[in-house]
């Protein structure tokens, strides 16, 4: 990029074409979230503005954002920013930036919530960005609910998103490993929803880069087969959960067989189903605790 007089298009036309040879994924969104970033508007802005000349310092920010992209950065990281449930959560690599996917796990616990019950306790165990526990709160104005993480740098930003979307007097959130976070919760909760890291050891290093260099791995790895965590929490949720609770899990598209055996083998839930996400493939685990 050379010193020469850029405008918004001349600088979005220049960037795309340059993402587009060094294989960056959609590079003309992508090269618009970015400079949407440096200039602090929406992408909006950029097609009302496309003759504003740009300034110095703004080409100089914009050039640092190009060279971080190119690394195989996520925009999300670059942006500190991701929507979720048409919500902005502020983002950092201590989390994993929430997916599209994950609102299928939203959208179906208050499916089988009665909206009506005002008094519902749900657990978000793993919350990250706080992305399930904040959607949840927002559209659920009585729910109280408690969200853990194992990372203090998690839970940190966690607290600000739900500041920010003022919810955070409704969530509750716990540092700790699994359900060691909330001793002596017994059969208080109506839901436990969770997007655990379900990815296995050796697919991992088969992620694209932007995912294996840049998320975080305790958030995305399950242990050798993928299923250290969701066999812990499969055995697990029944004890906290109150009577006709249920677990709401994420897993992967190709974990329906083994997730099925293990809440059947653990004879502790009275039903079961998997729901898809939108691409139609399983996605949710939804599970009933038994009487
Ligand atoms: C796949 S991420 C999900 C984050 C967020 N809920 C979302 O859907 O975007 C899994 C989260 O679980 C947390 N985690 C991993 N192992 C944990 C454990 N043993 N106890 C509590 N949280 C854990 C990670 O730090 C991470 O934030």
């Amino acid at each position: 990029m050379s010193e020469e007089s850029w405008t918004v298009l001349k600088l979005l036309q220049w960037t795309t074409d340059y993402f587009q040879r060094n294989n960056v994924p959609e590079p003309r969104s992508s090269a618009e979230v970015l400079l949407a970033h440096v200039l602090a508007e929406d992408r909006l802005f950029l097609y009302l503005n496309y003759d504003r000349p740009m300034e110095t310092n703004e080409l100089a920010a914009y050039r640092a954002c190009i060279k971080r992209r190119l690394g195989g950065e996520p925009n999300q990281y670059i942006t500190g920013l991701q929507e979720f449930w048409s919500l902005p959560l502020r983002l950092s690599p201590d989390v994993l930036i929430p997916r599209p996917e994950t609102e299928v796990l939203v959208e179906a616990v208050l499916e089988f919530l009665d909206k009506a019950d005002p008094n519902v306790d749900i657990l978000d165990l793993g919350t990250g960005s706080g992305a399930i526990a904040i959607a949840l709160a927002r559209e659920l104005p009585a729910a109280r609910i408690v969200a853990t993480d194992l990372s203090m740098a998690a839970l940190q930003l966690a607290q600000e998103n739900a500041k920010l979307h003022h919810v955070d007097e409704r969530i509750l959130f716990i540092r700790g490993d699994m359900f060691a976070a909330i001793p002596g919760a017994s059969q208080k909760f109506k839901v436990v929803v969770t997007n655990p890291p379900y990815i296995s050891h050796a697919e991992i290093s088969e992620l694209p880069r932007e995912i294996r260099d840049f998320e975080p791995h305790h958030a995305l790895e399950g242990g050798p087969d993928g299923l250290a965590a969701i066999r812990h929490i499969i055995a697990e949720a029944p004890t906290v959960l109150c009577q006709a609770g249920a677990l709401f899990m994420e897993m992967g598209a190709d974990q329906t067989e083994s997730v099925s055996a293990l809440v059947i083998d653990s004879q502790r839930y009275e039903n079961y189903r998997i729901i898809k996400d939108y691409s139609s493939l399983d996605r949710v685990l939804m599970a009933i605790k038994a009487e």
